[in-house]
């Protein structure tokens, strides 16, 4: 343990930044004990918290001390959860806000702690007795270890939060959601062994679909070490034993099971074991690959029924971030007859990703590379490798993560080829198990051709090619739809990764009127759009902007949107769209052909 101590250490002195550790895998599944509740916080408009040191708690004991500051008895902010739904002030605010609490700890010999957040956005700074971490991204989890900095009884923790935006970040200045800021989602204290289980990773080989691979590794580099991963009901054992850098790993056939997939969401118990440590966990099996145009799940083709939606509570608007949240979400999801859902923009957190899995959807996690990134800059790229390699490392035993997104509406360009393709490396060095995809905004009408054609040479890098188009919204329909051709990347799984339009629920109006923001002209935009899906050959699932109404600073008109983009197929208070009702059927039917 002192030795990653003494690297973070090393690392800051260096880089004058403290980095948070590697990921334990499952931390859900360990010891840990929750730090949510109410927090004590600070506005910081100014940023001057730092120079004043508030973290240092501060207060006055002789008639000389002077603190210009207090935690006490101030603003309190729940944990977790945005600043921006806890008070009206705060609806905008975009700057620094200090958390802090005070909480009880035990020290326990021969044991090892460690703070983990599972998300703060958008950057922040952890101080426990002095600054101890720092994190940037809104969207991935953190830790790191306090072992030797805990004191016996009371320990007062300060997190410092900012959500500014700014240029070189994930996303950057712009984006079309809500900047919601905070401790966003579960503070954790978590206790392992001495020596424990840090990683691992139980998953069917891609193109295999009997090889069952698992890997893991241990916290200490010691060779010689037995780790067990069994599988009970399936009567499988792999006995490893770990190598000099403590890593084993272990390939065994694997004949009668139950694959995992939206019909049949069978999940596995898996113990992975050491002489010091034991983690159990759900864990699925499935394959999804591509073969020509199709996308194959468990070697069948299927056609993605999909929907997106944002992590967002509208009604209470803010963001999601309970297993009470998730299942709102998901039964919406699952009323519409879904099998897919696109987590957008962003990796959402694990109780979603979790009961989806339970659930039977097939999700596409991406990372918020999304319109105006700088892709000159290298900073941004790591920090967007980064955020991938988190993203990837947290959810890789999710059998329910059928793809990866790298990229939302990027315009194509040497730079913008070079980034990516850096984000693909990154990823395939941690995930060769699951599907590449990118969404383009570049699909235009060739009038000389009567065909719609897209031209990115960046899709030849992706298993699978996703497009937003806005039919009958942004753009106004070319030819009758049902003689919409499509000629987009013939050769590769097409996905409509968003469409739609918006209305106002319970404004009724012109069905030929896209101004008139009524549920009759959503609900026509709709039928279109479906007739135009039967002349697209490749196309192999689509997913409708959005499933709920969303807050974001965007939309500019002040009756029919008021601060809300309203392509929802659902209102922000829960009320179903004419639309929703023709997406419902348009699924049901297609679930019965598969095509
Ligand atoms: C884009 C973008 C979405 C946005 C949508 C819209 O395609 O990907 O994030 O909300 O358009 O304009 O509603």
């Amino acid at each position: 343990m002192k030795k990653h101590l003494i690297l973070c250490l090393l690392f800051a002195l260096f880089t004058g930044e403290l980095a948070a550790q590697e990921l334990i895998t499952n931390v859900y599944g360990r010891s840990v004990r929750s730090l949510n509740g109410k927090w004590n916080a600070i506005v910081d408009l100014y940023d001057q918290g730092h120079r004043m040191e508030v973290y240092k708690n501060m207060s006055p004991q002789g008639n000389t001390d002077f603190y210009e500051y207090s935690f006490e008895n101030g603003l309190r902010l729940n944990v977790p959860g945005d600043w921006n739904s806890q008070m009206p002030e705060l609806k905008y605010y975009e700057g620094t806000i200090w958390y802090a609490r005070h909480f009880d700890a035990r020290r326990e010999p021969g044991k090892r702690q460690f703070l983990y957040f599972a998300a703060v956005s958008y950057r922040s700074r952890v101080y426990l007795n002095g600054e101890i971490a720092d994190h940037e991204g809104g969207f991935t989890p953190f830790q790191v270890e306090v072992t030797d900095l805990l004191k016996e009884g009371d320990n007062f923790l300060t997190v410092e939060v900012n959500n500014r935006r700014i240029k070189d970040a994930i996303p950057a200045l712009s984006f079309d959601w809500w900047n919601y800021g905070g401790i966003t989602r579960d503070v954790l204290l978590v206790t392992t062994p001495q020596t424990y289980i840090e990683e691992y990773v139980v998953q069917l080989d891609k193109e295999q679909p009997d090889r069952l691979i698992t890997k893991v590794r241990l916290s200490e580099q010691k060779a010689g070490e037995k780790v067990s991963v069994t599988i009970p009901e399936l009567k499988i054992t792999f006995e490893l034993y770990t190598d000099s850098e403590g890593k084993a790993e272990a390939v065994k056939t694997v004949k009668k099971f139950q694959r995992w997939s939206p019909d049949t969401p069978k999940l596995y118990e898996v113990r992975v074991t050491s002489a010091t440590d034991c983690v159990t966990e759900q864990i699925g099996f499935r394959n999804i690959t591509v073969k020509g145009t199709d996308i194959y799940l468990n070697g069948k083709p299927m056609f993605m029924c999909s929907i997106s939606f944002h992590e967002e509570i509208p009604q209470r608007m803010g963001r999601a971030f309970s297993e009470a949240d998730a299942a709102m979400l998901l039964n919406e999801a699952k009323a519409l007859g879904v099998n897919m859902i696109r987590l957008a923009h962003y990796p959402q957190n694990e109780y979603t990703v979790r009961l989806a899995e339970k659930m039977g959807f097939i999700l596409w996690q991406e990372i918020p590379i999304w319109q105006g990134i700088d892709f000159t800059d290298d900073t941004t790229r790591r920090k967007a490798q980064n955020m991938l390699s988190e993203m990837i490392k947290r959810d890789r035993n999710r059998c329910a993560v059928g793809f990866w997104g790298v990229a939302n509406e990027t315009q194509p360009s040497k730079e913008r080829n070079a980034f990516l393709s850096s984000l693909l490396e990154t990823g395939k060095q941690l995930d060769t198990t699951r599907l590449y995809v990118a969404a383009f905004d570049l699909v235009r009408f060739n009038a000389e051709k009567q065909r719609f054609v897209m031209d990115d040479s960046f899709t030849s890098r992706l298993d699978v090619v996703a497009v937003n188009k806005y039919m009958g919204w942004y753009h106004p329909w070319p030819v009758e739809p049902k003689d919409a051709i499509w000629n987009v990347v013939p050769d590769k799984p097409l996905i409509i990764s968003e469409f739609g339009g918006e209305a106002l629920y319970g404004q009724s109006g012109s069905e030929d009127v896209v101004s008139s923001w009524s549920e009759e002209y959503q609900a026509r935009l709709y039928r279109d759009n479906i007739r135009m899906f039967d002349n697209i050959p490749n196309l192999r699932g689509v997913s409708p902007w959005v499933l709920f109404d969303f807050r974001s600073p965007f939309p500019f008109h002040p009756t029919n949107q008021d601060g809300w983009n309203r392509k929802g197929l659902i209102s922000d208070q829960g009320m179903r769209k004419k639309a929703w009702y023709l997406m419902r059927d348009y699924y049901q039917k297609k679930k019965l052909t598969n095509r």
